[in-house]
């Protein structure tokens, strides 16, 4: 059968206190409601529509692109009123996933079952038994342990509001059934709002068998109001991608001090220090081990490549057995073939370094192939930019830069050629050849300090 998803996420977040739509607040740089979306993408429905109300523009821009119905809930009325604004878009006969924009975490594998509990009847609740279930609707069940219906906090009595048996919002409905109920929804309650979770009362007493299925984990269900509770689901999802990198084969000095904020993959024996931060796709190969207060975003790290403390790699690919750091960035498009180094106070952009190639000290690559084996000493510049246009610095294989030079490009430094210490370069430098472009020394012999005059 058809699947329709309908995620809500009309609702302002006044206690957010933001210009930003509450279901736009991200768990690991991405908005609460694109994990919701992204997961319910994975269901392969007909549709996911997305129900707004505050912040529609906002909303409308950061999910550009994307195959999701918008649709306008002006005043918000209540859950029951959200979900009729969906109605017109929904067929005779599917099942209809209804979602929350601000609970993130919920596991694809508990939707599926969810889902299954939902194949022979039409109506499956996601509930959750909680030590605290203040706040939330509660399961009201007969002697036998039926579901007859959902009592919100607000309207229950002392003894439903001892139940710990709680609604968490996600329901799967068949469409007719839907349908037919949200038609006689009423909103004489506490809050005087139409609540979805009435449809619950009028399925028992049509005698629709209600199904019920739980979380893995309570995490699952939980949703942000505020930004402690935001930042409490930021660790709960970052304690979980910790989980997974571990599974996966990495050691993590610290499970609770990694920050994956996009996806990582990893190989085995993979070392990971406290205080990394992970951004975009990152691949790290077998035996790479990452030091403490790294940044890597969008990069790939080769076979038992070591990135030590304090470095920043966005958009560069090393090969195997590559060092870099500590202190050391790696800028877009920074290539490091087998066994190149990049040591302390080193930027390096654009830049293929060959294998076995070294800067290890104080430099600036840009815009520069470097060749085999190449040494770049401390302090080398490669002056890439006229202030108009970028220009190429060629270094051959085997070549020597000595320590505080500035290549002015567009330049090439031959083969095996040597560049001596303190030299700017302008001209090419053939294979073999020394190149010394600075002043001459000279030495004034008795030459005397001035002395202080007698006052
Ligand atoms: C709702 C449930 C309650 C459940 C709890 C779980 C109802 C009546 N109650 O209560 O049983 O335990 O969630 O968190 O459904 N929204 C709209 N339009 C509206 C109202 C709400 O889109 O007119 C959206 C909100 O943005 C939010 C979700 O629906 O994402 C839930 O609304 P909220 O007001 O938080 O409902 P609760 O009172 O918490
Ligand atoms: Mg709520």
């Amino acid at each position: 059968m058809a699947l329709s998803v309908v995620v809500l996420a009309a609702g302002k977040g006044t206690r957010m206190r933001s210009a930003l739509p509450k279901v736009l607040h991200p768990v690991a740089h991405k908005p609460m409601v694109q994990h919701v979306i992204d997961t319910a993408q994975q269901l392969h429905p007909s549709t996911v529509h997305v129900i707004y109300g505050h912040g529609g523009d906002a909303l409308k821009t950061a999910l550009k692109g994307q195959a999701v119905n918008f649709v306008e809930q002006a005043e918000q009325l209540g859950t029951g009123h959200a979900v009729q604004q969906v109605v017109p878009h929904l067929g005779s006969d599917e099942k209809v996933l209804i979602l929350y924009g601000d609970v993130p975490l919920t596991r694809l594998a508990t939707l599926k079952t969810l889902l299954a509990a939902a194949e022979k009847t039409d109506l499956a609740l996601l509930t959750v038994t909680l030590p605290d279930p203040n706040g939330y609707g509660r399961i009201v069940r007969s002697k036998q342990g039926a579901v007859s219906g959902i009592v919100e906090q607000k309207d229950a009595n002392i003894a439903q509001l001892a139940i710990t048996e709680v609604n968490t919002g996600m329901m799967v409905v068949h469409s007719a059934s839907l349908k037919r109920w949200l038609a006689n929804l009423q909103n004489n309650n506490a809050q005087g709002e139409f609540y979805l979770t009435d449809i619950v009362a009028m399925a028992a007493v049509e005698g629709v068998k209600i199904a019920t299925s739980q979380p893995d984990e309570i995490s699952e269900v939980e949703g942000a109001n505020n930004r402690v509770q935001l930042a409490a689901l930021e660790r709960a999802y970052q304690l979980r991608q910790a989980e997974q990198l571990m599974i996966s084969g990495a050691t993590l000095m610290d499970p609770a001090r990694v920050d994956v904020r996009g996806q990582v993959t990893v190989g085995s024996d993979v070392v990971i220090d406290a205080n990394v931060i992970f951004e975009g796709r990152v691949e790290l190969a077998d035996g790479v081990v990452i030091e403490s207060n790294c940044v890597l975003r969008n990069c790939k790290i080769g076979a038992d490549s070591r990135v030590k403390s304090h470095s920043v790699i966005e958009g560069a690919e090393l090969a195997a057995g590559c060092s870099v750091g500590p202190f050391a960035r790696l800028r877009p498009g920074a290539v490091l073939e087998q066994g190149a180094a990049i040591g302390n106070f080193v930027e390096v952009k654009n830049t293929r370094m060959g294998p076995g190639a070294k800067a290890s000290h104080l430099t600036y690559l840009g815009d520069a192939v470097v060749g085999a084996a190449a040494n770049i000493g401390a302090g080398t510049i490669t002056c890439n930019y006229d202030g108009a246009n970028k220009h190429l610095t060629e270094i051959g294989a085997g070549a020597f830069i000595g320590s505080n030079s500035s290549l002015v490009a567009p330049v090439q430094i031959g083969d095996n050629a040597t560049v001596g210490a303190g030299s700017t370069i302008t001209k090419a430098v053939a294979a073999g050849e020394l190149a010394v472009a600075r002043g001459k020394q000279i030495t004034i012999s008795g030459w005397q300090r001035p002395v202080k005059k007698e006052q």
